[in-house]
């Protein structure tokens, strides 16, 4: 299998009152097309740092990242942006729905800026809301009115409407309870078995094992780098309600 991100000696710092703080100290991996990693290590080990670069949320100091075999610092603002939005989904802690906006708008903003015409939304929403177990029906209501668990599920629904290659989540059980975090890790789940690439980062060993790949951080360097032996499967029954 070929590989959809390979990072060579990246480096990342801050400048913070004219002086450099180093964040990242020279990561190298490559991962398969279809794997799914969790990353771990303490707080402020570079774990966001690290998902934003590979989200081109945010640009390296210096290093390589090819995504797609193709070298990302190469590209200019407007086709960093394309690329984004069409090839990778972000999920994040906090959700980031917008507020005071239906469901049905939040899950459809990378429609609108791909430019999927109109016509085409409410279909796609839909499709987008039911492969992550929410009931369709759900599409007028507003964040506030919905559960933790259901608006990490919408913000997935948002982050897979363009059928993205990669799906990067930043501990996105974090604020949940167990429950909604296993429907949660339910659904990643069944994202990576329809070959979407998956990068997690977490917190908790047991999260992490729903992966088959961990790679610690520590001091923003790789500290392990290792399969997991006997990978965790949440149940079906603890999916839907
Ligand atoms: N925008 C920024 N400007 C300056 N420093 C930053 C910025 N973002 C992160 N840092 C610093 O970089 C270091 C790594 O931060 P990062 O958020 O990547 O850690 P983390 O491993 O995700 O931690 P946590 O587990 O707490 O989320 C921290 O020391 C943090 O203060
Ligand atoms: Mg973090």
């Amino acid at each position: 299998m070929s590989n959809i991100i390979e990072v060579k000696n990246l480096h990342k710092s801050y400048i913070v009152d004219e002086k450099e703080i180093p964040v990242l100290n020279g990561i190298d991996f490559a991962i398969p097309e279809g794997q799914f990693i969790a990353i771990m290590g303490p707080s402020g080990s570079g774990k966001s740092t690290l998902l934003y670069s590979l989200g081109l949320l945010d640009r390296p100091t210096s290093g390589h990242y090819f995504l797609n075999g193709k070298e990302t610092s190469k590209l200019d603002d407007k086709k960093l942006a394309k690329v984004r939005n069409e090839e990778i989904g972000f999920i994040f802690q906090s959700f980031n729905l917008l507020r005071r906006t239906s469901i049905y708008d939040n899950v459809r903003v990378p429609l609108v800026y791909s430019n999927v015409p109109e016509s085409k939304h409410k279909e796609m929403v839909i499709k987008a809301l039911e492969s992550v177990g929410l009931d369709a029906k759900l599409y007028k209501k507003q964040p506030s009115q919905l559960s933790g668990g259901e608006q990490q599920r919408v913000a997935i629904a948002r982050a897979i409407i363009n059928n993205p290659t990669i799906i990067l989540a930043d501990e996105p059980t974090g604020n949940l309870d167990s429950k909604s975090g296993a429907m949660v890790m339910k659904v990643l789940q069944d994202l990576n078995k329809k070959g979407h690439t998956i990068i997690l980062v977490t917190h908790e060993t047991s999260t992490s094992e729903h992966a088959d790949r961990i790679i610690h951080l520590l001091d923003g360097v790789i500290d392990s780098d290792k399969k997991v032996a006997n990978r965790r499967y949440v149940e079906k029954e603890k999916y839907i309600k």
